[in-house]
């Protein structure tokens, strides 16, 4: 390898899913309702109520659809995965466009959008920056960005690293790979920085599935642990406790 390509940001997609059954996989067998509860409460805190053209980036099959189409004239959902965005295609029909691509280079134009959101992707990109770059640059100047990063810095992550269960520090603020995995956690300071640097504005925090854990789900359900969550999705964002952190960011 040449110096040159080594030092050249690593842009591979990690996370193909191709022919890969997301919906029923890891949300319907996975049993996964009170975070996809968690995800609607927040976006519907923290996206605008009327916008003219919005995107989904890397919205996949497009399980949040109905969340946004109400509140958009015009709705696109934008992913790597062909079979995700046919799925998409077979239940919105005409209500949604779909484009596919790789998030490192958006097939849109500069200003486009005057919102997107991008929930539950963070994990699958090495290089930050540049996904921060894109979404800003598709943003028209005012428009709203809502995302969500996966946060390296929670309890459990804590316990594991105190623990030796787990060699990642959660307090190193520079971005992590999941032990094992090829799956990316960041630190709530890093990704902060990174939106400021970019020119975002940060108007809102939310901590979001703040009680995913198989034990209190089965103790408690998904609509008394629903009503622990909209509580907690504010009153724990200034120590950004969650594994999910929304954030609300104006260009
Ligand atoms: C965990 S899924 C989340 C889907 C959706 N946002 C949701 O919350 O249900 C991650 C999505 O990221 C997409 N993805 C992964 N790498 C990508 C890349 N480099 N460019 C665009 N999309 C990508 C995958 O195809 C997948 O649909």
């Amino acid at each position: 390898m040449t110096k040159s390509e080594k030092n050249k940001p690593d842009h591979s997609i990690v996370a193909d899913y191709n022919g890969y059954d997301y919906k029923k996989i890891f949300w319907e067998d996975g049993k996964r309702d009170y975070e996809d509860l968690a995800d609607r409460m927040a976006i519907r805190k923290l996206l605008p109520e009327h916008m003219e053209s919005f995107v989904d980036i890397a919205g996949g099959y497009g399980r949040l659809a109905d969340e946004y189409l109400p509140r958009a004239e015009k709705s696109t959902i934008f992913d790597y995965s062909k079979t995700e965005l046919a799925d998409a295609k077979k239940k919105y029909g005409d209500k949604i466009s779909t484009k596919s691509g790789d998030i490192y280079d958006l097939p849109f134009k500069d200003e486009t959008f005057d919102g997107l959101m991008m929930i539950r992707a963070t994990h699958h990109f090495k290089d930050m920056p540049k996904v921060v770059e894109e979404l800003y640059r598709v943003l028209k100047p005012g428009g709203t960005a809502v995302i969500e990063v996966a946060n390296k810095k929670t309890l459990p992550k804590m316990f594991r690293f105190w623990f030796k269960k787990s060699s990642v520090n959660p307090f190193d603020k520079n971005p992590s790979k999941i032990d094992g995995l090829t799956m990316y956690n960041y630190h709530p300071k890093y990704i902060e920085d990174l939106f400021k640097k970019q020119g975002f504005k940060i108007e809102k925090v939310l901590s979001v599935s703040n009680f995913r854990s198989a034990k209190l789900k089965k103790i408690f359900g998904t609509k008394t642990l629903g009503k622990m969550e909209n509580v907690a999705q504010s009153a724990l964002a200034p120590i950004r406790f969650a594994p999910s952190i929304y954030y609300k960011l104006k260009k």
